[in-house]
């Protein structure tokens, strides 16, 4: 399933190998011309749903390099850490619970390198590299660099690792310039660098990747109230992001395995074709942050003792959100030619929300009203345009990239102003007057855009 996903992401301008002409960058990934659209639709619905919808959030866009002094305070240069395991011979790193996900470890507890050796007698098998790994030690996942023309330790900086900090030593300037009173939250979206020991599976685990990250501020005593509030907005996003529910879990992370500010952690887990593997993340921070970056209390109401809040976190992987709605949308269907693959996501986060095509290139009447009838929509929703070739390979074309309708003008067009609609997921057409059109497109449009009020 992966190799089918990788390779249509690839294909179709989805998604390349980052520097790929210079042999790649591990852990690196560009997005193509496709696959902008579909993750900035990502982030835009994000933005909409939590930051423009709600009385309660602001959102901010803060620095990716930050004062060092954040990461020492957040505890980050000292314990953002991976177990890291070394070969005494091909010298490949590892991380160890990638070890023993493969099954490397020994049954006197030791670990065997799993690179594959590529014989170069031909004929033989390949085998595993003879060398033996070292002791775990710890590797920090910090990316370094110098800011500045000095390259010393005066001048070390580090892309940041998470967007939260940049909410928090924001809060009082969010503060003072919003008089934003508890409960209330910072949302930002951005990219997050991690110098990942083995970047694997795709855009699942990269080195330069974005996050939507919300940082929830309350009173300590309402945490567990905000804590299911923010599972059950976590588990809304998941549905109506169009990731299937059926292969979406929750695990609750045992006490032993959180991390170094969380008090309780609850992982959304999706069962990836590589396994069932983190997707998102919602954290109860405590008043960690706050207590680190500010040495007075930072909020202050009339008539109470100025305190720290508490801060419930919901992290949002946007990588990973891609990689689980493409996996979730893909679909092959047998029909009388052989097999139809479409990819069935939400209208309002495809690509192009529609597609125009003249049923011939060459006729010149319908090539113009074609070309009117596009540039009507264009205004309006993201819509691609094609002229080549038969039209089923183009109806084909736009169902591989989730292009959830297409309009064909055809001679009949010429007499009575309709043209046809074909709905992607069925196949299914129907004829639709040229006036129906916009409002016929934006209904489906909107219907999937609408956040639906929540059940009480
Ligand atoms: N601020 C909290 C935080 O950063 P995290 O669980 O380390 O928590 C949050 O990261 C989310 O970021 C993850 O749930 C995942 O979706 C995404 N993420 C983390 N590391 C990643 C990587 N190397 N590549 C792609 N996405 C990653």
């Amino acid at each position: 399933m992966m190799e089918k996903i990788v390779s249509l992401a690839k294909r179709r301008g989805f998604i390349f190998p980052g520097s790929e002409i210079y042999g790649g960058l591990a852990g690196t990934w560009d997005y193509g011309p496709l696959g902008v659209e579909l993750k900035n639709n990502i982030k835009q619905m994000w933005w909409k749903r939590f930051v423009q919808q709600r009385d309660d959030m602001v959102g901010i866009d803060s620095a990716v390099i930050m004062n060092p002094r954040v990461w020492e305070q957040s505890g980050h240069v000292e314990t953002f850490t991976d177990p890291l395991v070394e070969c005494s011979v091909c010298k490949n790193r590892w991380r160890t619970d990638a070890l023993d996900q493969i099954g490397a470890r020994n049954s006197d507890g030791s670990y065997q390198c799993p690179t594959m050796v590529v014989s170069k007698i031909k004929g033989e098998k390949d085998i595993h590299c003879p060398g033996k790994l070292s002791e775990p030690r710890n590797f920090n996942l910090l990316f370094r660099t110098f800011v500045g023309a000095v390259e010393d330790s005066t001048s070390t900086a580090y892309l940041r690792p998470e967007t939260a900090q940049g909410m928090f030593v924001n809060f009082k300037n969010i503060l003072d310039t919003t008089h934003k009173k508890l409960p209330f939250g910072i949302a930002q979206i951005g990219k997050a660098f991690r110098n990942e020991i083995t970047p694997r599976d795709f855009i699942f685990r990269s080195r330069e990747f974005e996050q939507m990250e919300i940082e929830y501020f309350i009173q300590e005593q309402d945490w567990k109230k905000y804590f299911d509030h923010w599972l059950d907005e976590m588990r809304r996003w998941i549905k109506d992001i169009g990731i299937n529910e059926a292969q979406a879990h929750e695990l609750e992370v045992p006490e032993d395995e959180l991390a170094h500010y969380s008090k309780r952690t609850v992982d959304f887990e999706y069962d990836f074709p590589f396994g069932k593997k983190e997707l998102y993340g919602l954290a109860y921070r405590t008043d960690f942050d706050l207590k680190n970056h500010f040495k007075e209390p930072p909020y202050a109401q009339e008539g109470i003792e100025p305190f720290y809040p508490h801060v419930i976190e919901p992290t949002w992987g946007v990588d990973r959100t891609v990689l689980a709605v493409l996996l979730s949308a893909y679909r092959e269907e047998k029909n009388e030619k052989g097999i139809r693959v479409y990819l069935a996501l939400p209208p309002n986060i495809s690509p192009y929300q529609a597609a125009v095509f003249p049923l011939v290139g060459n006729k010149e009447h319908i090539v113009e009203k074609a070309r009117s009838v596009y540039q009507s929509l264009k205004f309006r929703m993201s819509v691609a345009w094609d002229d080549r070739g038969n039209i089923g390979k183009r109806y084909y074309a736009q169902d591989e990239i989730g292009t959830p309708f297409c309009i064909t003008i055809d001679y009949q067009t010429l007499e009575d102003d309709t043209v046809t609609v074909r709905d992607r997921d069925t196949a299914k057409q129907e004829r639709v007057g040229i006036e129906n059109l916009v409002l016929l497109l934006t209904e489906k449009h909107l219907s999937s855009l609408v956040v639906k009020p929540k059940k009480s």
